[in-house]
């Protein structure tokens, strides 16, 4: 029996048939995978010492392991998987690592910067079901970079939350808050991820976004960013998040009134970004 064989069949016991099937194909793949490559040993040894210290940087505040995934398309391969678009619900993209689970309540229409640095933003929306019912009361959780590219948890001396919000829909499934204009950013590029980038000539930069949670009884929760259309680095997304369906426009306006009434004495900028739920 040759070497693959032999590593397959010794996992022909495993009591979970999907176990089985997932060890036999990555057996498979491995194998070939050094078959094609053919590594010298000094470079198995340093592939080994790259993940080493992969995993030596993942622990609950840091997950190199996922930022692996993320710059190797993995992250965004899995969702394709398991959100595939169906013409109708919004798609969804990566979750990133700033996500933060007990952000600060907000009402409709609130400022939720915080105090963050940038220019005044109003994004408004609704929710709604794939058969296009508003969802009033769905919750939608936002979290964004300042005008500097840094989320809050970035700061080490901040002890507030800015630029991130739990809100829900109105009885409409309308949603409406203010916020700075994202702005682009680069991931973590300080470990083993960022020197794979460095040695592949590839960038550390993501194109300006704004994340929404958003999750409503019976619906699947959708993980996803708008992106504004301007934005650099739309089509060099380090993490290969962007679906085009989620472009949209940011437009600046000059000092004036604003979509809710209110007189804004700097430029800022609108968009609206309509969110569809998949049923679960
Ligand atoms: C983010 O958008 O927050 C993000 C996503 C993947 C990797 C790093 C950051
Ligand atoms: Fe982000």
């Amino acid at each position: 029996m040759s070497l693959v064989e032999q590593v397959v069949a010794s996992f022909a016991g495993a009591k979970d048939p999907r176990l089985r099937e997932i060890a036999e194909s990555l057996v498979r793949h491995l194998h070939a995978f050094l078959a094609d490559v053919r590594p010298t040993e000094g470079e198995w040894a340093a592939a080994v010492d790259f993940l080493t210290r992969t995993g030596r940087l993942s622990d609950e505040k840091r997950q190199e392991f996922v930022l692996l995934s993320d710059v190797l398309g993995a992250s965004m391969a899995v969702i394709g998987l398991n959100h595939p678009a169906d013409g109708v619900a919004t798609e969804s993209t990566v979750l990133g690592p700033f996500f933060v689970e007990d952000a600060p309540e907000y009402a409709m229409g609130d400022d939720i910067s915080a105090g963050a640095p940038g220019t005044p933003c109003h994004l408004r929306g609704t929710v709604h079901s794939a058969a296009g019912a508003p969802l009033p009361g769905a919750l939608l959780e936002i979290w964004q970079s300042d005008e500097d590219g840094r989320y809050d948890v970035q700061y080490p001396d901040l002890e507030t939350m800015r630029g991130r919000a739990r809100l829900h829909a109105d009885a409409e499934g309308r949603y409406a808050f203010w916020t700075v204009h994202p702005e682009p950013y680069p991931i973590p590029a300080d470990g083993p991820v960022g020197e794979l980038l460095a040695a592949a000539g590839r960038g550390p930069m993501r194109p300006a976004h704004v994340h929404f949670k958003v999750s409503a009884p019976g619906h699947r929760t959708l993980i996803t960013h708008v992106f504004p259309a301007d934005s650099p680095h739309l089509d060099s997304d380090a993490v290969f998040g962007v679906q085009r369906s989620l472009i949209i426009d940011f437009p600046r306006h000059e000092p004036g009134p604003a979509p809710d009434g209110r007189e804004v004495d700097t430029p800022f900028h609108t968009a609206e970004f309509d969110i569809v739920l998949a049923a679960e």
